[in-house]
């Protein structure tokens, strides 16, 4: 009965009769859980997957009570030490006793797929951690069968580090760490904790591709690639341009990804290497062999050309690509629509954007674009934005509700880089525990839970969590916004970002205002006079027929109008 409700895969006539193949993961929205906060059952102060499960109908019952979300991808829960939270993972074929046991990933699946909603899970092909058995034993002695499944390497002439590659991490230094033991360093991209495996080593290609059809045949429907852009790196291991400017060390990270996209640099030898491209014509070969499956990669390139090339042909790399030159833009209209109209023009013609504005490694939407108190209002605009463009749109947990980020006094920050204020806990009620545990939650709730909750935000037309309802139902609703063509209008006021979304007999212009000034729409020749406002992200403006000459776009606005 479960299989029943998700569906076949479906089939629509497109322009000119052809038929269109249609997929979950193009159409549908993605909702990404952190499993160690969205939901605590037993009161450990850290979530688990029990307590996802509990909270399912929250996130999909059928109806436009719920989020309606059509699929979850929860990052890591497999038995890790937690250096990295998840990312270092111990063993690719369990869960960590944190978050159950695998009959608790099976009932997740199970009760997910019951209510529609497809499970994408996160794979984390770079690096495993150090405590996994492939990598006690490749580090147990030069000779060991395994050696060869990690980057191992002989000191550099200095008897320092074998080259000149930094870790993401800032905090984490050089990417080598020497093993005494052995007397040869091993790479890792992150930290010391999460050694590097050898992707040109056919063994590591086969035991992925296991732990893949591991988790197909348990029924997931896809996988989130951990940094896909890592997997492949200069096997001489050349040492990479230097980036430092005048006075600055290296940059690393964020930094560093920005610095080099400035600089124009096309190839660094410690990351989008082009062998990545097999890697990954591989994991489709396996996906495709399995009926409408999905991979998505977190490809942290700031370079659209780059990102473009992960999708290969369109057909045989990656089905989606997160763009995270997306998320780094500031608040300005002109620099979202270059992003977008740029991409539109370098993705193949079977390719499919995945846009979002936030994951657990950035700061939350309403924190990161606030200037002076607006940032609830941009993330409103935001929320529009992401679910109205030609795209797959990803949505964090807790972002529905307009989260910001957390307060994590000196004494309980626990991750390496900085991240914790945007993992703390979903916020369920106004209690102090914020429902969602009964212990002491692992990291502290994020001030203003008292307001922003499910249960406070539910029965409120004016919440966060009411905007995104009707924005994710109505999207559902119009082939136009879930499956339509996107052009943008370049003309429109320098204010607004606006777009035309169409589909046969749907025709939406949406115009989101980034500034604080009220704007009114030109008076334009080759847009209908007369619409239909469908959906504002202010939620006092009431749908209606409108005429579009001199329609008034308040403040921070968005809308949603249909056009005769
Ligand atoms: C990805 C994850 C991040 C993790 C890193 C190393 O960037 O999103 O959370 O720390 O990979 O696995």
């Amino acid at each position: 009965m479960a299989q029943a409700l998700l569906g076949a895969v479906g089939e629509t006539i497109g322009v000119g009769g052809t038929v269109e193949r249609r997929h979950w993961w193009r159409e549908g929205l993605i909702y990404q859980i952190y499993p160690r906060s969205f939901a605590d059952s037993n009161g450990d102060g850290v979530g688990d997957l029990a307590g996802i499960t509990a909270r399912l109908d929250y996130l999909n019952d059928g109806t436009p009570n719920s989020l309606g979300v059509d699929a979850i991808w929860l990052s890591p829960f497999y038995p890790s030490p937690m250096a990295d939270f998840g990312y270092d993972v111990a063993d690719y074929t369990d869960v960590d006793s944190l978050f159950g046991t695998l009959d608790d990933f099976d009932r997740l699946v199970a009760e997910a797929h019951a209510r529609g909603i497809r499970v994408v899970i996160d794979l984390v092909p770079n690096h495993t951690s150090d405590r996994h058995p492939w990598f006690v034993e490749s580090r147990s002695s030069r000779d060991n069968p395994k050696r060869d499944w990690y980057v191992w390497a002989d000191s550099g002439p200095d008897g320092g580090p074998p080259n000149n590659w930094m870790s993401a991490f800032a905090r984490a230094g050089r990417a080598w760490t020497l093993d005494q033991g052995t007397g040869q360093w091993y790479l890792h991209s992150f930290l010391p904790q999460q050694p590097d495996l050898n992707w040109w080593n056919p063994e590591v290609r086969q035991a992925m591709d296991d732990v893949m059809r591991f988790w197909l045949d348990r029924g997931a429907d896809g996988f989130r690639i951990d940094v896909a852009h890592r997997m492949a790196k200069d096997p001489e291991l050349r040492d990479n341009p230097l980036i430092s400017t005048d006075g600055e060390d290296d940059p690393t990270g964020e930094a560093r990804a920005i610095r080099l996209a400035q600089l124009g640099i096309d190839q660094l030898y410690d990351e989008d290497w082009p062998e990545v491209h097999e890697i990954l014509r591989r994991f489709r070969r396996t996906l495709d062999s399995y009926e409408d499956h999905m991979a998505v990669g977190e490809v942290y390139l700031l370079d659209l050309r780059k990102l473009a090339r992960y999708y290969g042909s369109g057909r045989d790399e990656l089905h989606l690509a997160h763009n995270f030159v997306f998320l780094h833009q500031p608040w300005k209209p002109e620099a979202f629509r270059s992003v977008v109209d740029e991409y539109e023009s370098l993705l193949p013609a079977d390719a499919w954007p995945a846009y979002f504005l936030g994951n657990h490694d950035h700061a939350r939407v309403a924190s990161r674009y606030d200037e002076g108190g607006n940032g609830l209002a941009r993330a409103r605009v935001g929320a529009m934005m992401v679910l109205t463009l030609r795209c797959t749109p990803f949505l964090y947990y807790g972002e529905e509700l307009g989260m910001t980020d957390g307060r994590v006094p000196p004494e309980r920050v626990v991750d390496v880089d900085g991240r914790d204020p945007e993992r703390t806990p979903m916020q369920w009620d106004a209690s102090p525990g914020a429902g969602f545990s009964t212990g002491e939650s692992w990291l502290p709730i994020a001030p203003g839970s008292q307001r922003v909750n499910v249960v406070a935000e539910r029965g409120d037309h004016a919440s966060m969590l009411s905007l995104y309802r009707r924005l994710i139902w109505y999207r559902k609703g119009s082939a136009a916004l879930h499956r339509g063509g996107y052009r943008s209008l370049p003309d429109a006021p320098t204010q607004l970002y606006a777009y035309l979304r169409e589909a046969a007999e749907e025709r939406l212009l949406v115009a989101l205002n980034f500034s604080g000034e009220p704007v009114e729409w030109p008076p334009w020749t080759d847009l209908p006079a007369n619409g239909h406002l469908e959906l504002s992200t202010d939620p006092r403006r009431q749908p209606g027929p409108v005429t579009l000459a001199g329609l008034a776009i308040g403040p921070d606005e968005g809308v949603i109008v249909r056009l005769a």
